[in-house]
């Protein structure tokens, strides 16, 4: 097990490449299941949830290459059931449920728990199976999805807390192979859900809609392999963006899609940074002192709760009060303790986090408890004093691609060491 050791203070300044999108390269490489034809997908990064999707597909008994973000999927022959050790490892495992049920009409999924960030239901994807025809039973533990033969319908995809992004995919990829036209009402319009929805019309699906609310799929007999290249990770940008906030003199991102980042460029703009846009970099200048703002997390396009972690570790050094509202994950505020143990002052009342900005930060031991709050810790130990000692990094690693060189390049002081036993 890897700790990271932040120092803190040294100033983060020049320019970093912004890598695939975690979020987009999941469900596509499930959707590589839909055909038996070779897909190659370019662009992925290389990341350990990404290696657990590898893993699955193998064990589903395709074929995978991979050669530095660069990986080959070829699905000739299937199996249908998803064992729960691998897919404990990652709740994103559930979205091969779609590629699966489309093809052979049935698949099996270890059903997956809670988490740190909260519930994590699956109630949605299997009302939009539902839509198609399909069935689910659930027995030991997993959850079996079977049909005769899948139908296009009308489905919503709606919940307490709005859309779902995976079960939007799910449904999508299911319909793609579903006799007629199938209507998801709701859909979720995030960006990772119109790349996938690319590369299934690059496969020969024939799919309107991505990117608003209502997702018209018209069925077709089969899809055929296709090449893709996999969107700019947004979450890694805004991260980057956060530490150039942070610590940073002047740091500029290439290779971002900067209308992915608008609710996080907004929010970083009242809160006091100046922000210039190219039409695929955008650099982000440091001023020293962060203002207060309110952020409600929200679907896309409004800001996504995947950075309300590090905005919360960026307000906590600053002036005045800041209000921070999850709507989506209502209890994804594991790092509030963490960083109150570096000296951030921060109420939490139910969803809502009250941030009084502190002058100084100091660093500590601190725990990472799931893949965004220990990217928060890393930001927090950029402009905290002293040492900074995060563990259990393997959340880092599960969505960044050495996020410690990559934070060095700029000026960072991190150094990542083993610990035995
Ligand atoms: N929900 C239900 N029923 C369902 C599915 C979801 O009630 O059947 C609820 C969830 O409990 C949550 C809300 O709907 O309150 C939204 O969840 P959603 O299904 O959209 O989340 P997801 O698709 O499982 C993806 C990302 C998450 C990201 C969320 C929200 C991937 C692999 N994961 O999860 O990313 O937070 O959308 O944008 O795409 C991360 O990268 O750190 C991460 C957690």
């Amino acid at each position: 097990m890897d700790k990271i050791l932040v120092h803190g203070g040294h100033p983060l300044s020049g320019t970093v490449k912004i890598g695939g999108s975690k979020n987009s390269a999941l469900p596509i490489l499930a959707a590589t299941l839909l055909t038996k034809e070779p897909c190659v997908i370019r662009h992925v990064p290389d990341l350990s949830d990404i290696h657990y999707m590898l893993q699955i597909l193998s064990h589903l008994g395709a074929q995978v290459e991979r050669a530095s973000g660069v990986v080959t999927v070829t699905a000739e022959k299937i199996d249908t059931v998803a064992p729960y050790d691998i897919v404990r490892k990652m709740r994103a495992s559930v979205c091969v449920l779609g590629p699966l049920l489309g093809r052979e009409k049935e698949a099996t999924v270890s059903l997956p728990g809670g988490c740190v960030i909260g519930d994590r239901p699956i109630d949605l994807h299997l009302k939009g199976f539902a839509g198609l025809g399909a069935s689910h039973r659930i027995a030991q533990g997993n959850v079996k999805v079977f049909a005769g033969e899948l139908k296009g319908g009308l489905v919503s995809l709606r919940g307490k807390q709005g859309p779902t992004v995976l079960g939007t995919d799910n449904v999508m990829m299911a319909a793609t192979l579903a006799d007629g036209v199938t209507v998801i009402d709701n859909a979720a319009a995030e960006p990772e859900v119109v790349d996938l929805a690319n590369f299934l019309n690059a496969m020969g699906a024939k799919i309107e809609g991505a990117g608003t609310r209502r997702i018209i799929i018209e069925g077709v007999k089969e899809l055929h392999g296709a090449e893709h290249e996999v969107i700019p990770d947004r979450i890694e940008a805004g991260t980057f963006m956060v530490a150039a906030a942070v610590a940073g003199e002047k740091v500029t991102l290439q290779r971002v899609d900067p209308g992915h980042l608008d609710a996080v460029s907004d929010r970083l703009q009242e809160a006091g940074y100046k922000i210039d846009v190219a039409k695929d970099s955008l650099t982000v200048h440091g001023n020293g002192v962060t203002n207060c703002t309110q952020i409600t997390t929200e679907p896309y396009p409004g800001f996504p709760t995947d950075m309300q972690a590090q905005m919360c570790a960026l307000l906590s050094k600053g002036k005045g009060v800041s209000v921070i509202t999850e709507t989506v994950f209502p209890q994804r505020y594991m790092h509030v303790s963490e960083l109150k143990r570096m000296g951030a002052n921060i109420e939490l009342d139910g969803a809502t986090a009250t941030v009084t900005g502190v002058e100084h930060l100091s660093g500590a031991p601190v725990m990472a408890s799931d893949l965004r709050a220990s990217a928060a810790l890393v930001l927090a130990g950029l402009h905290a004093d002293g040492v900074t000692e995060v563990s259990r990094v393997y959340h880092i690693d599960r969505g960044y691609e050495c996020i410690d060189e990559k934070l060095n390049s700029l000026g960072a002081q991190i150094e990542r060491v083993k610990v035995k036993g």
